[in-house]
């Protein structure tokens, strides 16, 4: 049996399949290429973010850089007043910052309209109706939106998103399944039944059933966001984590790897922003040392690309930034996908038991050590370390038992 499928035919077969798997992988050239950036609060996004925008556009792609984050800080960056449409910043670069209350109005207003009429009729005060009809994460969705709007018009080769800090981008990525999850608890009706039912059950029922144009509207706003999940888990769209070599920093930015993986979105490289250079001086001696050993953690941490920025002597925006994208990405392409390998999953094994799948070296039996302390997994293979931040579905249980499997460590957990 083994040595049928190892036949000639077969293993040309299977090669050709692994390539086609890779292939699919790739983003396409004839759809524009999604970069979001995200990390802790002040560690640097919109100056890497920006940046990026201003080596993919001296690069000759037509690039669009939006702000996500309330608190904008593009503009200051640029040291171009940016609004709430695209403006020139220079040639092929165009940006702007999103206005949710605009959005609001536009997207919402009739949804919220009967969503306030709905709730008072269930004799919920007027003020808490009203805010319970604002939809939960909207600000955010309000900046997706948009983005899936460039993304079909193909004005732009490359998008890049400047988001919020991560606690944030992390509500922001999951903000299409919840949406999903609550249109489908509210409006879960046809809309065909609901014209016929209407006349008949709103005077039995008590209840204010939707108008046909709220109905269009929650039908077009739910396809919409249908469409942006996919693409958003394309390989078109990757995220890049920005950090320091600072304890608090490299926690926060684990954990937002983590369930970045988990929910499927590809962090395709990792910007380690704030690095002192050797001739800091005296005075920055101890924070070196520091820096060095907290370097050879995220390592241990990350198993993607990882780029540097040093640590500048002023504020680096306007002119500065041209240097800052080549100190990070050097002679690279910005808009490339630097990692298409994800590097960790969960899978559901038949009984009650999950398995946490990681690229890993083989190495004998002997030789492996998988170790759990609190949160965090310690998985050593001989030479090899990778210190794992564990999910709570995963954090709460125990690793009961490890294989190795076609390139990939299966760690049971029960
Ligand atoms: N490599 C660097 N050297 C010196 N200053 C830097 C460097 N990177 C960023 N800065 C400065 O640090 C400050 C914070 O940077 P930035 O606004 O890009 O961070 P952020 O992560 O976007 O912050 P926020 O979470 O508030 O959005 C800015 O004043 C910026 O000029
Ligand atoms: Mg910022």
């Amino acid at each position: 049996m083994i040595k049928n499928l190892l036949k000639k035919d077969n293993l040309e077969n299977l090669n050709a399949q692994n390539e086609e798997q890779e292939l699919q992988e790739l983003p396409r050239a004839d759809l524009p290429r999604i970069i979001l950036f995200t990390g802790k609060g002040g560690v640097g996004k919109t100056t890497v973010a920006a940046a990026t925008a201003i080596k993919t556009s001296d690069l000759g792609k037509k690039t669009l850089i939006i702000s996500t984050d309330p608190a904008h800080s593009l503009s200051d960056s640029f040291s171009v007043e940016l609004k709430a449409r695209p403006t020139k910043i220079k040639e092929n670069l165009e940006g702007m910052e999103v206005n949710v209350e605009y959005e609001l109005e536009k997207h919402w207003e009739t949804i919220k309209d009967y969503l306030t009429i709905f709730f008072k009729s269930q004799g919920i005060d007027d003020v808490v109706a009203e805010e319970l009809a604002i939809f939960p994460g909207f600000d955010e969705l309000a900046s997706l939106l948009h983005l899936l709007d460039f993304y079909q018009k193909k004005k732009y080769e490359v998008i890049i998103l400047d988001c919020a800090p991560t606690g944030e981008t992390l509500r922001l990525l999951s903000v299409p399944e919840i949406a999903k999850w609550y249109m489908n608890r509210f409006f879960g009706i046809e809309k065909k039944l609901l014209k016929i039912v209407k006349p008949i059950a709103e005077p039995l029922i008590d209840l204010p059933l939707p108008s046909e144009e709220v109905i269009d509207k929650i039908q077009d706003l739910y396809t919409k966001i249908g469409v942006l999940k996919e693409i958003l888990e394309s390989p078109q769209t990757t995220v890049r984590l920005v950090m320091n070599p600072e304890k608090m920093v490299i926690r926060e930015s684990e954990r937002a790897f983590t369930y970045l993986n988990l929910f499927g979105y590809r962090v395709d490289c990792i910007i380690i922003n704030k690095v002192l250079p050797e001739n800091a001086g005296a005075y920055f001696r101890k924070w070196i040392e520091i820096q060095k050993e907290y370097l050879r953690d995220i390592d241990e941490r990350f198993p993607v690309p990882k780029f540097q920025l040093t640590f500048k002597s002023e504020e680096v925006v306007g002119e500065k930034l041209k240097d800052i994208a080549n100190e990070i990405y050097r002679d690279k392409d910005p808009s490339e996908v630097f990692t298409i390998s994800k590097p960790m999953r969960i899978e559901k094994d038949g009984d009650e038991s999950l398995s946490l799948v990681i690229k890993a070296p083989f190495v004998d039996k002997s030789q492996l050590k998988v170790l759990k302390r609190g949160e965090e997994l310690i998985v050593i293979a001989g030479q090899w370390k990778r210190i794992l931040y564990l999910p709570q579905s995963l954090a709460m249980r125990e690793p009961a038992s490890a294989k190795f499997m076609s390139g990939e460590l299966r760690i049971r957990f029960r």
